[in-house]
């Protein structure tokens, strides 16, 4: 897709040289729910670029792609056998330790599994903590699994974690994947079995399972939200 602009707003990395810049006629990767990102080659200096429309007027339709992806992202409880690529996998996952975490103190780790028979290990004890029949795949087919672990030892571990979730959640959305959190990963990690793994994948201390985050296509449409229960937001305001 090829976008016509005459105006982008660019960020420098080390975010000392905001401004608006004209430019003239360029391509870049369009996702229908996502917001874009393009790298512009400007007078020699690499700048990255995030593209915004502008904020709407009171009342106007939002089409701002960040927040239109968060009201659009759906829990996929069906999914096709079909292993995404390796380089959406690593976005989502880079996108879920970019998130904000306490104190600034990074302190979780996510397994990336994609291996089919580790990944048919985790699914059967994760039915059998839930007391499901074990026929019953809590995964609903999605051949990724990203585990979420958290330090026991920091504070806010468990907060630290959920964001990740929620940011791998919303990447997995704007790239077309279809994602679930999926619970019963701190029960699954304090089993003997899964502390081993941990220990041969060299990843020492105490580590608590937060979530696992199914990943895969979308096998059928993405369900609607729910209708959002009233009086949920409530204002304070000088009157
Ligand atoms: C903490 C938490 C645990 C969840 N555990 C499961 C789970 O084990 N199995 C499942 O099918 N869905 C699970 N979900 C997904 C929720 O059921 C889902 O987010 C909720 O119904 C709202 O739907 P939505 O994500 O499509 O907005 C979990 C969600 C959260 C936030």
């Amino acid at each position: 897709m090829i976008l016509r602009l005459s105006k982008a707003i660019i960020k420098h990395k080390d975010q000392s040289a905001t401004g608006t810049y004209h430019f003239g006629i360029f391509k870049y990767r369009h996702y229908e729910t996502s917001s874009c990102r393009v790298s512009v080659q400007y007078k020699t200096v690499s700048y990255r670029c995030s593209l915004r429309k502008e904020r709407p007027a009171e009342g106007e339709q939002n089409l701002n792609t960040i927040i239109e992806a968060m009201k659009q992202r759906r829990s996929i409880r069906k999914f096709k056998p079909d292993m995404p690529s390796r380089k959406d996998i690593e976005a989502v996952a880079e996108a879920g330790i970019y998130a904000a975490n306490g104190r600034g103190k990074q302190e979780t780790i996510t397994l990336v599994v994609t291996d089919k028979a580790l990944r048919d290990r985790i699914s059967r004890v994760n039915c059998s903590i839930g007391g499901w029949d074990s026929s019953f795949d809590p995964f609903y087919g999605a051949p990724v699994i990203l585990i979420v672990l958290a330090n026991k030892n920091h504070t806010t571990h468990l907060y630290d974690g959920s964001l990740v979730m929620g940011n791998m959640m919303l990447a997995a959305h704007s790239l077309g994947l279809g994602s679930i959190w999926i619970h019963r990963a701190r029960e699954e990690f304090e089993m003997p079995e899964y502390r081993q793994l941990l220990k041969d994948l060299g990843i020492e201390g105490e580590w608590e399972g937060i979530a696992h985050c199914a990943l895969g296509y979308a096998d059928g449409d993405i369900p609607k939200a729910a209708p959002r229960k009233e009086g949920r937001i409530r204002w304070i305001e000088a009157v």
